[in-house]
């Protein structure tokens, strides 16, 4: 039997935990062993290990993690900004590398990461842009490279995010631009990379608008002091504050050793004056293949969904996911279990076509899995995203920071040559 390859995750994060050491434990445990998970503390990986119920080993020392184990994979799964740091020292050590996205989160760190690349031309990196695997998302490529709508010529893609999720952003890290580049980074790079995937095609121009309408001590409705930093210190109950969060559930047992040190937890609150991301965005978008996008991003809506048009010279795709907002089909660990869907084509003067999307189990509506499947299993697809692939979606979003900044419109290149 050929000997297992070596994974070491970078980041203790539910994500680390949801989206891959779930897949590699139950599904790729015969030909992968997870040999270590770095992050700030080691009570931090321990917080891990007693909620995933496993006994990975922890380090708090990222270099010594790499030289015990001379990893064949590495998985950075920890906050936004690091990121850059990380991926530039597994890939000097040849280590093969998948990146959470956003891959970056400003123009500076752009270069690094092109410069990485550069100095490491055969190391294998890949920006984990798991939306691309969605069983919709394949779909939808599926039937534009058929030539099904014809050329494509303009999108329209509106994603809402309900006060569950959305208000999540803002009661963690995520709400600050030092640590996510804000949400048209963290959360709409996602997004971003599938417009490009869809349009096979980067971005050229940008052009947005954007504001923080909901959270933020602007729109606090209390006076000044009466909150506390966090919810569990605070005085409010939830008839007070409707954004109060119990940390309890997973959200408390990966955060236990924090809570204890009195370090970071995520029931930070909402209305605090550090947030300086926006929670409502407009983005324009043109294309260096001519395409004309719009795309919107809300953080405050009732309701998550997503709508995507795409205008075609033969017929338009359009697809929309709309989630239960029932409490009750709601899972502990925040994925949504029921929701409608669909996908159509409607050809001028013909009647409406529907297109079934094939049904996969698992987080993030199966796509988890079929992007570990691409990354550890034998299943190839073209779906992977390069670290090219993940620059040019993170740079629609520092596009769009600088355009709602300045009120200009941010040409891509210039921005990547300033
Ligand atoms: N692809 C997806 O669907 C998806 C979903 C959620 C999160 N993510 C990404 O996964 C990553 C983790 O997100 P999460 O919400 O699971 O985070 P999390 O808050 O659960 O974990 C972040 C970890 O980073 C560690 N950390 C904080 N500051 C650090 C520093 N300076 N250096 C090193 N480590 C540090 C923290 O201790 C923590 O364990 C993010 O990049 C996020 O964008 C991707």
């Amino acid at each position: 039997m050929a000997e297992k390859k070596k994974i070491v995750i970078v980041g203790a994060s539910y994500r680390a935990m949801h989206g891959f050491l779930n897949n590699i434990r139950d599904s790729y445990s015969n030909e992968y062993d997870v040999v270590g998970i770095h992050d700030l503390t080691i009570e931090k990986v321990e917080d891990l290990n007693e909620c995933f119920k496993s006994n990975y080993k922890a380090y708090d020392d990222f270099e010594k993690m790499m030289e015990e184990n001379k990893p064949d994979i590495a998985v950075i799964a920890n906050i936004d900004c690091v990121h850059i740091d990380y991926l530039e020292k597994i890939m000097a050590a040849g280590v093969t590398t998948v990146v959470e996205k956003p891959l970056c989160i400003d123009a500076e760190q752009c270069k690094r990461v092109r410069k990485a690349t550069e100095l490491n031309p055969s190391v294998e990196a890949v920006t984990a842009h798991n939306l691309r695997y969605h069983p919709a998302s394949l779909k939808i490529k599926e039937v534009l490279d058929s030539g099904r709508i014809g050329n494509i010529l303009s999108i329209q893609f509106v994603e809402s995010l309900d006060i569950d999720h959305g208000t999540s952003y803002f009661h963690r890290w995520n709400r600050a631009m030092k640590n996510s580049g804000g949400l048209l980074i963290h959360k709409s790079s996602h997004h971003f990379d599938l417009l490009n995937w869809f349009t096979g095609s980067y971005a050229d121009e940008v052009f947005a608008h954007g504001k923080l309408l909901s959270y933020g001590a602007e729109n606090c409705k209390f006076k000044v002091g009466e909150m506390a930093e966090t919810c569990h210190e605070c005085k409010k109950t939830k008839e007070e504050c409707a954004h109060r969060l119990d940390l309890s559930g997973p959200r408390l047992e990966m955060h236990k050793s924090n809570l204890k040190a009195g370090l970071y937890t995520p029931d930070l609150c909402v209305y605090s004056p550090e947030i300086d991301i926006v929670d409502h965005a407009c983005v324009g978008i043109t294309y260096k293949n001519g395409v004309h996008a719009n795309y919107t991003m809300c953080a405050h809506s009732s309701v998550e969904s997503m709508k995507i048009e795409i205008e075609g010279t033969v017929a338009r795709l359009e697809y929309e996911i709309i989630y239960s907002t029932a409490p009750d089909v709601k899972k502990s660990d925040g994925e949504v279990s029921t929701h409608q869907q669909h996908l159509r084509v409607i050809e001028f003067n013909k009647p409406i076509e529907e297109i079934e999307i094939p049904p996969v189990k698992g987080s993030h509506g199966g796509a988890d899995l079929l992007m570990c499947k691409d990354l550890f299993g034998g299943e190839k697809s073209d779906a992977k995203a390069t670290l090219e692939d993940g620059l040019q979606a993170v740079l629609v979003g520092i596009a769009a920071n600088e355009s709602i900044k300045t009120g200009k419109a941010i040409n891509i290149a210039e921005l990547e040559n300033a």
